[in-house]
């Protein structure tokens, strides 16, 4: 499938509390890679946090953003990704990260993201009466999407450790096949 795909780069998809920062980062030090997380990028750009965008300025606009840092991501080189939840909801974006990255998919069930995700207010989509019923629906629907990935990692029953050494398998394998 990666056939003639280079891949010199590593992103995680996945859902918000799937892991993606912590375990990106784990990994970006074992490769030595830079580790970058497409959320931090945009705030820092933008000079706000990602609740005052969505909120002064409306979801679209972060999602213009996160098409604008996709494609300069095409220039990366010897980096870990970690990507917003949302971010590979758009197809074009997925693409454009499977041009020069291993995309590896965390995985989680709506019960466990929730509990992984309550308590921290820093998410403006789960800011809901009802939030695993809000993550739920945005999952049946993203599910699609994150099944594109090259890789489906659940970390349902691992610990952030055994999550990080199976991408890094993974991706050095992917590695030396496309060497
Ligand atoms: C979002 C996930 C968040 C952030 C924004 C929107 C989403 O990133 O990009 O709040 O649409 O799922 P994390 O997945 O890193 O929490």
């Amino acid at each position: 499938m990666t056939g003639t795909r280079s891949i010199h780069n590593l992103a995680l998809i996945g859902f918000m509390g799937t892991g993606k920062s912590c375990v990106g980062r784990m990994v970006a030090d074992a490769l030595h890679f830079t580790f970058l997380d497409t959320d931090h990028v945009i705030e820092a750009r933008a000079g706000k946090r990602i609740s005052d965008i969505f909120a002064q300025d409306g979801e679209p606009v972060f999602r213009e953003w996160e098409r604008r840092i996709v494609e300069e991501l095409t220039r990366r080189d010897k980096t870990v990704i970690a990507t917003g939840g949302g971010l590979p909801a758009d197809p074009a974006n997925l693409a454009s990260l499977k041009t020069h990255a291993l995309v590896i998919c965390l995985w989680a069930s709506p019960e466990t993201i929730w509990e992984r995700a309550r308590g921290h207010s820093h998410r403006p989509l789960l800011n809901e009466p009802d939030p695993l019923a809000k993550i739920r629906q945005l999952l049946a629907v993203r599910e699609p999407c994150y099944r594109q990935a090259d890789v489906l990692v659940n970390t349902e029953m691992r610990s952030l450790r055994e999550v990080m050494q199976h991408v890094l398998h993974q991706f050095r394998m992917a590695q030396s096949a496309h060497r």
